[in-house]
């Protein structure tokens, strides 16, 4: 495994398995369990202290003091000098194939419905890097006005902010309605909107709030996984619904339509296209004929590299069948957990307990210091900075992959968002093509992976290209390119002919 991978990997097992405590023993505890878990295998190199230094902020005596512990434990050997390696004469049998943590690696029987979470698991512990998709770049977040707003707020005057909320703080809420006006188009009062912790949080509740068991589900494909698998976690059936160069395909006359619509129609996911408005009104008219919910994913439009504004399905519907999702991950940063719901009017109140009762509300001093950072204009002053900082990247992503792949790949994204969608236009396998580059420390997914059904499943590569700087993209690129070239070369060369043969 490449060093700064296995560094990104050590550093993700402490935040998340010593919350982020930098001490020798939390260190120790994170790599043996790197190595018994197996994700460290027998003979992995491991970083250099030097480099560990930079990206876990340990001092440099802590890491060798750390190492040289392990060593004695029987972790760790050294090779040739200053190489440390996990130790070769280990032997045991770690779980295969199994993504790290996941409470069945260690023998504990799960019941079916956490199995089948465990099963379809897709988030990863490498959050940074090249294509990572998705993850805006953290660094250049204003954290200087985040910390002073959160200051304001984190006092005993504003102690009432310590307490449990209901239905999320009004000023954000205020605040948010006419941020949806005058960016979405979107006309609802600040009581249909709930402030809840995340996507998954707010599309968790709507499945519980709207849907029983076996309740069927149309779900763009290719699409968002994660949503699916929250989904499905509730017990809902999903059914793939294939997505083209307009978005979803819906059925012309469907025989028995469902309870509920999974859509992106401002950016499909991972596609990018814009879903077109007969689309729309077919799909707005077949919800209400049947009395379908309809789920707006609208998770990055507000990052968009065009001055016009597509409005959002919620804004286009006369009727009362659209639920539309928005989050902050993108727009602030992913680790802030905030998200909204904006229901119809007459869903509001049930939400809001339905919130309360699964999950009780809180983190008020957050929303607080939001509506504030929205209010005085820091959120779009950030975005304005962010569009001009993402849209180079995207130039420089789409440059060096186009200029070198040619007619190999094309694309239908790009008008928005922090990831471009390539698709191979001849047969090339995308999940080795992703295997070889993790191998070399680079986070590819691979397209074919974001399909449901086998049957119009296309390959290809989803780029992220905003985590990381303009150079970083730029040879990564040219790695990525290479690595393509070479494998279809080999691809495109004749078997070696088999004794006998002419
Ligand atoms: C399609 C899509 N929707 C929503 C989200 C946002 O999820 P959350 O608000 O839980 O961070 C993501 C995150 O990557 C996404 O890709």
């Amino acid at each position: 495994m490449d060093k700064s991978l296995c560094a990104e990997l050590i550093r993700s097992r402490l935040d998340s398995e010593a919350s982020g405590s930098r001490t020798q023993t939390a260190f120790c505890l994170a790599i043996r369990r790197l190595i018994l878990d197996g994700e460290l295998p027998p003979g992995s190199p491991l970083p250099p202290t030097r480099m560990l230094t930079n990206e876990l902020g340990l001092s440099r005596s802590t890491l060798v003091r750390a190492y040289e512990q392990l060593r004695l434990e029987g972790y760790l050997q050294s090779r040739g000098g200053s190489a440390t390696l996990v130790s070769e004469a280990l032997s045991f049998t770690a779980p295969s194939n199994a993504p790290r943590g996941r409470p069945w690696r260690h023998g504990r029987p799960l019941s079916r419905r956490g199995a089948e979470i465990a099963q379809h698991a897709t988030s990863s512990p490498i959050q940074s890097g090249a294509f990572v998709p998705g993850v805006p770049d953290v660094r250049l977040f204003p954290f200087a006005t985040w910390r002073r707003l959160l200051s304001k707020y984190v006092c005993f005057e504003h102690r009432q902010l310590a307490r449990y909320g209901h239905g999320g703080y009004g000023p954000l809420k205020a605040v948010l309605a006419e941020y949806l006006r005058v960016s979405r188009m979107m006309s609802c009062s600040p009581r249909q909107i709930l402030i809840l912790n995340g996507s998954h949080q707010a599309i968790d509740l709507c499945a519980r709030m709207l849907c029983d068991e076996k309740d069927r589900v149309w779900m763009e494909d290719p699409g968002y996984w994660g949503a699916s698998n929250v989904l499905r976690a509730n017990g809902l059936h999903i059914e793939p619904i294939p997505a083209d160069d307009q978005g979803m395909s819906l059925p012309a006359d469907p025989e028995s339509p469902p309870r509920m619509i999974f859509v992106s129609p401002s950016s499909q996911y991972p596609t990018g296209v814009v879903m077109s408005l007969n689309r729309r009104i077919k799909l707005l008219e077949l919800a209400e004929a049947h009395e379908s919910w309809v789920i707006e994913d609208d998770y990055d439009n507000e990052i968009r590299y065009h001055p016009y504004t597509i409005g959002s399905l919620f804004s286009q519907a006369r009727s009362q069948r659209v639920i539309y999702l928005g989050t902050f991950s993108k727009t602030m940063f992913p680790g802030l957990r905030l998200a909204y719901l904006v229901v119809p009017e007459d869903l509001a109140e049930s939400f809001a307990i339905g919130n309360a009762e699964l999950y009780r509300e809180g983190r008020l001093i957050e929303q607080a210091a939001l509506a504030e950072f929205i209010d005085a204009g820091y959120l779009s002053a950030h975005l304005r900075r962010m569009r001009n900082i993402y849209q180079e990247r995207r130039n420089v992503l789409r440059r060096a992959i186009e200029s070198r792949l040619g007619d190999l790949v094309s694309t239908t994204g790009g008008l928005a968002g922090l990831h471009l969608p390539y698709f191979f236009n001849q047969p090339f396998d995308d999940v080795a093509l992703s295997e070889e580059m993790l191998e070399a420390g680079i986070v590819l997914r691979p397209l074919s992976m974001y399909y449901a059904d086998a049957g119009h499943c296309r390959s290809g590569m989803v780029l992220g290209f905003a985590a990381v700087d303009a150079k970083t993209i730029e040879s990564a690129s040219d790695q990525l390119c290479t690595v393509v070239e070479r494998r279809r070369q080999r691809d495109q060369e004749p078997l070696p002919a088999r004794p006998g043969q002419q």
